[in-house]
């Protein structure tokens, strides 16, 4: 592996964290950045990328992602705060074509962003430096194709869950190197997205050992494991409402639509944001096309907030929680098929991560971790007050015959 050119690269107009320097003088053919959340991974990674494409002619630069929405919420949106951020890598870059994701440079050099179906597709095309983003999203017969037509170094980045394909295949053989991140290592980070993070200490310690300190967490007790990407809503799916969460500094607002096709479920995400007014949310509906004949169902703890929203002209109910509303609504949700759009990247990711808590000895409790769950919360009113009643009278309705069964049995077994 040749690194005279990370030596020769004119590298200016731009602040790096230490994992910018670890990245950039890495000697590995492969680098693995396995970190917790905001830890700056996808920055450094790609301002390395980017030093790179400034100071060699002629390279190709693949950046790859799970799909292109995931793309666009995270390595893609990082390369343009780095492009924009920096005069220098402005005068290098020739042009930024929009619709086929690539930075094409003066020196002939191109960074390109894509996503794979498998590994066959992965076949085309050949480069000199590949970055895996939040690898755990690819697929290892991706990873595979594409990193044989890597001609130089491979960057790997991901926030470890769980353990997957970069564990059991790659780390620990020589050549490959890990670099272990997490908030504290990433000095460009506000105090109040820092304290968020650790918050998370009191909310599921595991959770914090993945998002917090970088650490490997196991995938057992996801609470919904009965979803689905799908591309996008049927056109005959039935709309049964939109669910809405309230959020404000620290929390984002949450909404999305919901719908019902052949008994299953099909949701799109259409808000997730943090500092929105009432207002601001009455705004962003319409923008996102919502009739205001369309019930919202609403988190009932903000009576306040939904009755603004009514004034507004907004068809909107509080969820009807109540003892146990938390567990009944993900029994409703779980006898259905979720199909989640693609474009639904902040739902995805919170139902990849919506774990039952689990207590000090490491057991599961059977309650949900209260975090990164602004979309799964909408989700679960519309569930409460949209499929609840009939479904949930059905259930009761069988409570009886339960009890009276076990009662049959004792008294024909034990009684006699
Ligand atoms: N070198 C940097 N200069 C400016 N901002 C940075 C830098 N590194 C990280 N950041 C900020 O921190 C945020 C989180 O970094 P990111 O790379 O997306 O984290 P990760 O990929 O580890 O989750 C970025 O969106 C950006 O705002
Ligand atoms: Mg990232």
């Amino acid at each position: 592996m040749d690194t005279t050119e990370f030596a020769s690269s004119d590298f200016s107009g731009l602040e790096g964290s230490i994992l910018f320097k670890q990245n950039y003088m890495s000697i590995a053919n492969i680098v693995i950045n396995q970190g917790g959340t905001s830890s700056g991974k996808t920055y450094a990674i790609e301002q390395v990328l980017f030093s790179l494409a400034c100071a060699n002619e002629k390279l190709v630069i693949t950046v790859v992602g799970q799909d292109i929405p995931n793309l666009k919420a995270g390595a893609l949106r990082d390369a343009l705060n780095i492009y924009y951020s920096s005069a220098a890598i402005q005068a290098m870059v020739k042009s930024f074509n929009k619709t086929d994701r690539v930075f094409e440079f003066h020196n002939g050099t191109i960074i390109e962003f894509k996503s794979y179906e498998n590994g066959q597709d992965a076949k085309s095309g050949k480069r000199d430096y590949l970055f895996v983003n939040e690898a755990n999203g690819v697929d290892w017969s991706i990873y595979t194709e594409l990193a044989l037509r890597t001609r130089k170094k491979v960057f790997i980045d991901y926030n470890p869950n769980a353990a997957f394909w970069v564990h059991d295949n790659l780390i620990g053989k020589p050549g490959v190197q890990l670099i272990i991140s997490d908030h504290r290592h990433n000095p460009f980070l506000p105090q109040q997205v820092r304290d968020k993070i650790e918050d998370l200490r009191g909310v599921d310690i595991e959770r914090w050992r993945v998002y917090a300190r970088g650490l490997t967490g196991k995938i057992a007790g996801l609470v919904l494991s009965n979803w689905h990407v799908c591309e996008y809503v049927p056109e005959d799916a039935k709309l049964l409402a939109a669910g809405l969460d309230f959020g404000f500094s620290n929390d984002e607002t949450g909404c999305i639509l919901v719908y019902k096709q052949n008994g299953e479920l099909w949701i799109d995400e259409v808000l997730y944001e943090t500092g929105l007014t009432n207002p601001d949310i009455s705004k962003r509906l319409t923008a996102a096309t919502i009739s205001k004949s369309t019930e919202i169902v609403a988190d009932s703890a903000e009576p306040k907030s939904i009755e603004e929203l009514k004034r507004l002209g907004w068809y909107i109910t509080g969820a009807k929680k109540g003892a146990d509303s938390v567990k009944n609504s993900i029994d409703i949700l779980r006898r259905y098929r979720l199909n989640v759009t693609r474009q639904s990247v902040n739902l995805r990711n919170e139902l990849a991560s919506y774990k039952w808590k689990t207590d000090r000895s490491g057991k599961t409790i059977n309650e949900p971790v209260d975090s990164s769950n602004h979309l799964i919360d909408p989700l679960r009113y519309v569930a409460l007050n949209k499929l609840g009643a009939n479904k949930l009278n059905k259930t009761k309705s069988w409570l009886p015959q339960v009890n009276a069964s076990v009662y049959d049995f004792a008294k024909m077994h034990l009684l006699n």
